[in-house]
């Protein structure tokens, strides 16, 4: 088999790319490890930069998401006893977020790829790489697919990083000593906008997927297990972090899902070698504080589009050149902005009583300061694309 680019991990960077790719008359192979209903149904983000949504509006898939997706103009910050709003329509007017399920995302991109005929492999578990410096080819179950290039965006724990000889990346790395538990519910939000919540016992998170669907996130230990978490202790946590402010109360439902999710910064540079362009979490990831990690997915694999469409209409490797560089700029701003907003919401070690008082200083100044919220306004809403060119 052969194709211009093969493309490992159908997650949003690697369908994205595949779905781009088909506009610019560019052919792609997509071959991902687990199956289509397993990707469809994994519970994951929730919320869309403006630039994201732009770019798949633009690229025509995003018809669902206008009719589904919820358009959100302000976030709130609850810490002390009280709920500061960070008012997107005042402080970045014209930009804002919206809030429409990962896993929607990728359905939507799924259903366009297969209907515009395109090649998605699901279940091919023994993705190899090989060849990355000269005629690059994937093997897969007693398969062979030669390609041009190679695009590797396959996650985090993806063959495609370690695929890369030893010597040849530089990591930076940080971990924070807490997860994230995740469930779904069935309930009615009960407030109209997230609710980011700094507590003495942990940070929670209420977040949204519809109408009648709520998100939830608690701050655990990084030892934690789903195990150790029967519902009526979610609901009590989350009642106990979130009922801080007077007059409002949680309202509880079924949990449909439930998740544990790791909490680490992680950056390997550059995301090229040979040819093989490494793109979203295989390059890098982000604590979900900040909302950031499929974002730099889509500007990742925009950049690679516009690089992958001069190398075949021009055959000039310039911008494929400059793509790491280009994209590292967003992923330092991505990083900094995501470890700043978990630093300043999550409950670090009890018995550090100075960095305590400076974390409620960070918090005072973040929701009492224009110049700071605009800060936090800014970031959560999306830096434009050419932001540090
Ligand atoms: P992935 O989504 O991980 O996709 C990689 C794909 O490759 C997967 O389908 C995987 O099965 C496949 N794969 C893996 N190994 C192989 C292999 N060897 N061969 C073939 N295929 C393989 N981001 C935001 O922007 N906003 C948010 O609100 C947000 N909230 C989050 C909340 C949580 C709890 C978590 C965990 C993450 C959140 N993120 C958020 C981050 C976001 O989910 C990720 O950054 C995003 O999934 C990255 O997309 P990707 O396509 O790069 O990787
Ligand atoms: C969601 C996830 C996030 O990481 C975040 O910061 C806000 C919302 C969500 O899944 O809805």
């Amino acid at each position: 088999m052969r194709t211009q680019v093969g493309i490992v991990g159908a997650g949003p960077a690697g369908l994205l790319l595949s779905h781009l790719l088909h506009l610019r008359g560019i052919d792609s192979v997509v071959l991902e490890a687990r199956s289509r209903h397993y990707i469809e149904q994994r519970v994951r983000a929730g919320v869309l930069e403006q630039g994201t949504v732009d770019v798949l509006n633009e690229a025509g898939v995003g018809d669902r998401m206008r009719a589904e997706g919820l358009p959100h103009h302000g976030i709130e910050l609850r810490y002390g006893g009280a709920g500061h709003r960070i008012p997107f329509e005042e402080l970045v007017p014209g930009r804002a977020i919206t809030v429409y399920g990962q896993q929607e995302v990728v359905k939507d991109l799924v259903a366009r790829r297969l209907a515009d005929g395109g090649k998605i492999l699901f279940d091919v578990p023994d993705v190899a790489l090989h060849s990355l410096e000269r005629d690059p080819y994937l093997t897969f179950q007693g398969e062979r697919l030669d390609c041009d290039v190679i695009a590797g965006c396959d996650g985090f724990h993806g063959v495609s990083r370690r695929s890369i000889p030893e010597g040849v990346l530089t990591v930076f790395q940080r971990d924070y000593p807490f997860a994230w538990l995740g469930i779904l519910a069935r309930i009615p939000p009960s407030a109209k906008e997230l609710i980011y919540s700094h507590t003495e016992r942990g940070f929670a998170l209420h977040s949204m997927r519809s109408e009648e669907i709520s998100r939830f996130y608690l701050q655990v230990p990084p030892d934690a297990s789903l195990d150790d978490w029967p519902d009526e202790r979610i609901w009590a946590e989350l009642r106990a972090r979130l009922e801080t402010v007077p007059g409002f109360t949680l309202a509880e439902g079924p949990i449909i899902s439930r998740d544990m999710s790791a909490m680490r910064s992680f950056v390997a540079e550059p995301m090229r070698h040979g040819n093989l362009y490494l793109a979203g979490d295989a390059a890098h990831i982000v604590p979900p504080t900040g909302a950031k990690g499929l974002n730099l997915a889509v500007a990742d694999v925009r950049l690679l589009t516009e690089a992958l469409t001069e190398f075949y209409a021009t055959g000039s490797g310039d911008l494929l050149d400059a793509y790491s560089g280009n994209c590292l700029k967003r992923v330092w701003r991505a990083q900094h902005f995501s470890w700043w907003m978990t630093t300043l919401l999550h409950t670090f070690d009890a018995d550090d009583p100075y960095g305590r008082r400076l974390q409620t200083a960070h918090l005072d100044y973040v929701t009492s300061s224009e110049a700071a919220a605009t800060t936090l306004a800014e970031n959560y809403v999306g830096l434009p694309f050419d932001f540090g060119a």
